[in-house]
């Protein structure tokens, strides 16, 4: 296989989710093949200490690479070998066949986490599709009763977190309230994508900017307050692990949860992630009483449902060019925004 081929396709392949949209990924192309990589100036040192998020993140976009490679014809095979010394979790390598998967560039192009209302939740088939793709990698998926107690563990994330002043500065340094800011169409969380009107844009803007100042009269409750994703409709999903993951697994597990997702964009459904929910401890244990499982396998909790409307299209570091539409049928103007 050419490499060459698929270095035409990776604009395609940076349509992976990451945590904050912070596209941590590095490609560093070999004769014989190409190493995945991190720049840890792109991973979340105070929202995600452990580095859970960035590892699934960094799998989602190996999955990625083999949908829209297999989807273009070549053979690309996955070759994990993590090594947090040389900030590699392994390599992408000329294999003997495409890999076999269900899902078509079109899915990678198309899916979008969605903030917004939805109109459903995911039904019994849906969440017995995702469940087996999860088993599959000796996992589970599991529902989690929407109820008060749900809410009020959401209340309690959130409130943590936003009592955080290194957790809140390394958020403001992803968003992206401003559309005047050089990076609003290259990364991180636009006003768009977080469903905030102009006014709730710039609300937050200010509330963040004085965020030293009323932090100790209240400012993580009310901004904790002011959001209830719950209230938007669809379902809450866990995604456990396998017991015992390593930080391989996890990145395994990163292709997993691509494979979840893009199962749920196939049936209609859409995902839209609450990681505060693992990433504060106590909320983590609550849940696994919750689901009567060890809370160290629960990985990612999403919301599921039909959305109400489209999600608008996140933005991307890496933009297509034209030799994109020579190794595949895509449309590339609708590639991006
Ligand atoms: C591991 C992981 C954790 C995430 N956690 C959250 C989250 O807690 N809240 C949220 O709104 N989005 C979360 N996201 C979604 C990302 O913000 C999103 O993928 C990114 O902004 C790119 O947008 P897209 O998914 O529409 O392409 C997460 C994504 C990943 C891969």
């Amino acid at each position: 296989m050419d490499l060459a081929a698929f270095r035409a396709l990776e604009p395609l392949c940076w349509r992976a989710p990451s945590a904050h949209n912070t596209q941590p990924w590095r490609l560093r192309y070999e004769h014989w093949a190409v190493t995945v990589g991190w720049d840890p100036a792109d991973a979340l040192p105070a929202g995600d200490p452990t580095g859970r998020d960035l590892r699934l993140s960094l799998g989602a976009f190996v999955e990625t690479c083999l949908i829209v490679a297999a989807d273009a014809g070549l053979r690309l095979d996955w070759t994990a070998d993590h090594d947090e010394a040389d900030r590699r979790v392994g390599r992408l390598r000329p294999g003997r066949q495409p890999y076999r998967t269900p899902f078509r560039a079109a899915d990678v192009r198309d899916r979008r986490t969605h903030r917004g209302r939805f109109t459903g939740g995911p039904d019994a088939d849906v969440v017995a599709a995702v469940d087996a793709v999860v088993r599959r990698a000796g996992g589970a998926a599991r529902v989690v009763p929407a109820a008060g107690r749900l809410r009020a563990l959401l209340r309690t994330a959130d409130r943590r977190v936003y009592a955080e002043p290194a957790v809140v500065a390394e958020l403001r340094r992803w968003l992206r309230l401003d559309r005047a800011c050089p990076r609003y169409r290259t990364d991180g969380l636009s006003d768009s994508c977080l469903g905030l009107g102009r006014v709730a844009a710039t609300g937050l803007r200010a509330a963040l900017a004085a965020y030293p100042a009323l932090r100790p009269l209240g400012l993580p409750r009310l901004l904790a307050a002011g959001d209830d994703p719950l209230a938007r409709g669809g379902g809450v999903l866990a995604l456990i692990a396998p017991p015992d993951l390593d930080a391989a697994g996890q990145v395994e597990f990163g292709r997993v949860l691509m494979r979840a997702w893009l199962t749920l964009h196939s049936a209609g459904l859409a995902a839209h992630p609450l990681s505060q929910l693992v990433d504060v401890a106590d909320t983590r244990d609550a849940l696994g009483t919750l689901l009567d499982v060890a809370p160290e396998r629960i990985v990612h909790v999403v919301r599921v449902g039909r959305p109400a409307d489209p999600a608008p299209r996140s933005a991307r570091r890496v933009q297509h060019r034209s030799s994109l539409l020579a190794v595949t049928p895509l449309d590339a103007v609708s590639l991006h925004p």
